[in-house]
């Protein structure tokens, strides 16, 4: 099969790579760009640890095709940080908003979409805005407690329960 130029803005940076297009977006991240934080999971669009942003909305990397994003502006956990963590990342930190860590890049990536697209999210809203995402650690307070201090909208510290899910 015919490989095809692929231009984006990974992180910032413009990308032109020659690429089949059956190659996954999840893919091309990992194994061209070695952005490996970037986490492959279910592989069928049902956990979230691939999310990455698409123009500022959250998207599956597992599920998405290369091809799909060409010129687009992609970020991906790697793209947030620079001299200090972002605010996210710190919250998450501060919050104990991770446990083994392995949803925690896909996380923090839907929260980034989510305050995007609702600076002062509801309580709903955020509930919505972080549905495509598991927790196999469970972690689901510490994760609401981090969102919330993000946007000050749901419970303070040490109210959530922590093991509602999301
Ligand atoms: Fe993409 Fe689970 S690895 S949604
Ligand atoms: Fe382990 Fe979420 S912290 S899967």
């Amino acid at each position: 099969m015919k490989a095809l130029m692929w231009r984006a803005v990974v992180n910032g940076q413009a990308v032109q790579l020659s690429v089949p297009p059956t190659r996954l977006l999840l893919s091309l991240l990992r194994e061209e760009l070695e952005l490996t934080g970037t986490k492959l999971s279910c592989g069928l669009g049902r956990c979230g640890a691939c999310m990455v942003l698409v123009d500022g909305m959250a998207v599956n990397a597992c599920l998405v095709m290369a091809y799909q994003c060409q010129n687009r502006e992609i970020t991906t956990i790697e793209g947030l940080a620079s001299q200090e963590l972002h605010p996210v990342q710190q919250a998450f930190m501060e919050e104990g908003g991770f446990q083994c860590g392995y949803c925690t890049p896909g996380m923090i990536m839907s929260v980034q979409a989510l305050l995007g697209q609702h600076p002062e999210p509801t309580e709903e809203q955020i509930l919505q805005g972080l549905s495509g995402n598991l927790c196999r650690c469970t972690g689901y307070g510490g994760i609401l407690r981090a969102v919330g201090r993000c946007c000050n909208k749901m419970e303070s510290p040490g109210q959530a329960d922590e093991t509602s899910s999301v």
